[in-house]
């Protein structure tokens, strides 16, 4: 069964799904018996007779008890896709105790929230973040979670904290690009609404550079809480876990390995580890990976052992595919995908080290570095990550 609307809003925006779905059922080789639509009023739908069943019957169901179904710990909860920069995409697929139990845990530690209290990530469901944090996270807890759909900016730049005001949200989780948007924005709405019941916001998904973290952070009076981690580890691995152990953020770092995370820096070419502080190496994490994380890649288990157990040299550890440091005091530094480097004249420069110097300058709120061929200074090549 797929479960849908006739349309979704972006910016104001009508962006009509029924004819979307219609034409991928078309070509899809397994089609849906059934398709539940949701009516929005938002743009009008044809119904196909016989598949496709109007939401509106819920009403008939509303008071109907549905026994649980009690699966195995390690029954497939669901699978994400997530990117092979050159290939077909991998179905990340998690289980269903382990998750429950890294969810239930970063609930308490990371983000310290607690029952009764409301939760809100700025984030949507098809990501990673937000199953983990708009939906299952935040429920185990016993908390309120907010569902928002919708720009940052519309209807205008203040939404988010009009809504932390008018449910009192404690927790909040959000992306540095997000941040990046309002920093475009007048800053007058961060201070326009109460957010005294806000203890901290929480940013991952991309490098957090110093410029955008120390701006919202002086703007909202807040701790900021950097968290690094994948779709395949569907909880933060990097972090500073007050609940666990009370410790100062350092700009531009994620913080130090979660608990369950034996992460590991490793030089490329000899897969062992980087022996200096500062050292620059791939962020890698030795076996076993701790619940929640992926089980396989979605019916291949080859490309799973393949792809993320067997990229570093001599050694069978999980590869992040991410560059990173680590200082004197154990704070990593994410410095981007191992396949997002820029090489010129021979020098492999990563693309967060040159978006961060140039984002450093007051009047540049956004960058992206792209590499271009250059006849001189080195042609583009295909990544090598499969
Ligand atoms: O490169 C890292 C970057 O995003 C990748 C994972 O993206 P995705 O599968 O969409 O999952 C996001 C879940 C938060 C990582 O391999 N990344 C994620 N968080 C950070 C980050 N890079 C730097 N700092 C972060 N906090």
């Amino acid at each position: 069964m797929i479960v849908s609307a006739d349309a979704g809003m972006r910016s104001g925006k009508v962006v009509a799904y029924k004819p979307l779905l219609d034409e991928a059922i078309k070509l899809a080789a397994h089609k849906p018996s059934k398709v539940l639509l949701v009516d929005r009023g938002l743009s009008p739908m044809e119904k196909t007779a016989g598949r496709d069943v109007d939401y509106a019957l819920r009403e008939k169901h509303l008071n109907t008890v549905v026994p649980c179904v009690w699966v195995d710990s390690t029954h497939p909860s669901y699978t994400l896709y997530t990117s092979g920069t050159t290939g077909k995409p991998k179905g990340v697929q998690r289980d269903t105790g382990g998750y429950a139990v890294a969810l239930a845990a970063s609930m308490k530690h990371i983000f310290c929230g607690n029952a009764g209290e409301t939760y809100f990530s700025t984030s949507d469901i098809g990501w990673v973040v937000g199953h983990s944090y708009i939906i299952y996270g935040p429920l185990i807890a016993g908390m309120a979670t907010i569902m928002y759909e919708g720009l940052p900016t519309r209807p205008d730049a203040g939404i988010w904290w009009s809504l932390v005001e008018k449910y009192k949200v404690t927790v909040m989780f959000s992306a540095p690009t997000a941040v990046r948007v309002l920093k475009k924005q007048d800053p007058a709405f961060l201070t326009k609404y109460d957010l005294s019941s806000l203890r901290a916001l929480f940013l991952a998904g991309e490098p957090l550079d110093e410029p955008t973290a120390k701006w919202i952070a002086d703007s909202l009076g807040k701790p900021i809480i950097d968290n690094y981690w994948q779709t395949e580890t569907g909880w933060p691995i990097l972090t500073i876990a007050n609940g666990v152990e009370k410790k100062p953020s350092k700009f531009g770092s994620p913080g130090v390995a979660m608990y369950g995370y034996d992460v590991r820096l490793i030089d490329e070419t000899t897969g062992e580890q980087v022996k200096e502080p500062n050292q620059k190496g791939v962020v890698a994490i030795a076996g076993p990976l701790p619940p929640g994380c992926m089980q396989t890649v979605w019916r291949d288990d080859a490309r799973f052992v393949k792809t993320y157990w067997q990229s570093i040299p001599g050694q069978q550890l999980y590869s992040t595919f991410d560059w990173g440091i680590k200082d004197e005091d154990g704070y990593f530094f994410i410095l981007g995908r191992t396949d997002d480097v820029i090489n010129v004249a021979g020098h492999r420069l990563g693309t967060r080290e040159i978006e961060e110097s140039i984002s450093s300058h007051p009047a540049v709120a956004e960058v992206a570095v792209v590499g271009v061929a250059d006849q001189l200074k080195g042609p583009w090549r295909w990544p090598s990550r499969c």
